[in-house]
C-alpha cells in the first residue's frame, strides 16, 4: 500500500477470522505510523469491533482478558510493544465528558487509541489516522441465519 486513502479490505469468515485480522492490522498501522495513532472503530452494535482490538492486543502479546469497556468507557493496557487505549463512547453523555476525564492526555501522548463510537466524540476526538469499518456480510449458499453472518471490514489510512 502506498499514497493516501489507502484501503484494505477482507471478508472474516468468522470471530476466529477478526482476531487474525488484528495481526495484519497492527502490521499495517505500525508500519505506517509507528507506535502512535488514533483509529475509530465503526460498526454497529456486535459488528466485531471489540473482537478485532482483542486480535491487536494478541498481536502485542497481551495475555490477560480483553473486556469491552462499555461501561468504563476506556480499558488501557501496557503491553511490550507499547500501549494501547481501548475506548467504547457508546454510553458518552456529551463530548466534553472526555475532558472531564482527562482523556485529552491520553490522545495527546503515544501509544494506539481504539475508539468505537467515535461519532459521540465528534467535536471533540482528534481525527482519526486509521478508520476501521466493520459491517454484517452474508456469506454466499444458503446461510439465512443470523448467527452464520459472517464481517466485512475496510481500513482506510488518512
Ligand atoms: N468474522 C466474524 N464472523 C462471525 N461472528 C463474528 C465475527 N467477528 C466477531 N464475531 C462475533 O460478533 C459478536 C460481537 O462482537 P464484538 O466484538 O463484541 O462487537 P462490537 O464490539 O462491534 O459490538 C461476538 O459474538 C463475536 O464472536
Ligand atoms: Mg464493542
Amino acid at each position: 500500500m502506498s499514497g493516501a486513502d489507502e484501503m484494505l479490505t477482507r471478508v472474516l469468515a468468522d470471530e476466529d477470522a477478526t482476531v487474525a485480522f488484528g495481526r495484519e492490522l497492527h502490521d499495517a498501522i505500525r508500519q505506517r505510523l509507528g507506535d502512535t495513532a488514533v483509529v475509530y472503530l465503526h460498526g454497529n452494535l456486535g459488528a466485531g469491533k471489540t473482537t478485532l482490538v482483542r486480535g491487536v492486543l494478541r498481536m502485542m502479546d497481551h495475555v490477560g482478558a480483553v473486556k469491552s469497556p462499555t461501561y468504563t468507557l476506556l480499558e488501557p493496557y501496557t503491553t511490550e510493544h507499547g500501549d494501547v487505549f481501548h475506548f467504547d463512547l457508546y454510553r458518552l453523555k456529551s463530548p466534553e465528558e472526555l475532558e472531564f476525564l482527562g482523556f485529552d492526555e491520553i490522545f495527546e501522548g503515544p501509544g494506539y487509541k481504539f475508539v468505537e463510537w467515535p461519532e459521540q466524540g465528534a467535536g471533540w476526538l482528534p481525527p482519526a489516522n486509521v478508520e476501521v469499518s466493520l459491517s454484517l456480510h452474508k456469506p454466499a449458499g444458503d446461510a439465512n441465519e443470523a448467527g452464520l453472518m459472517q464481517r466485512r471490514v475496510s481500513v482506510r489510512f488518512a
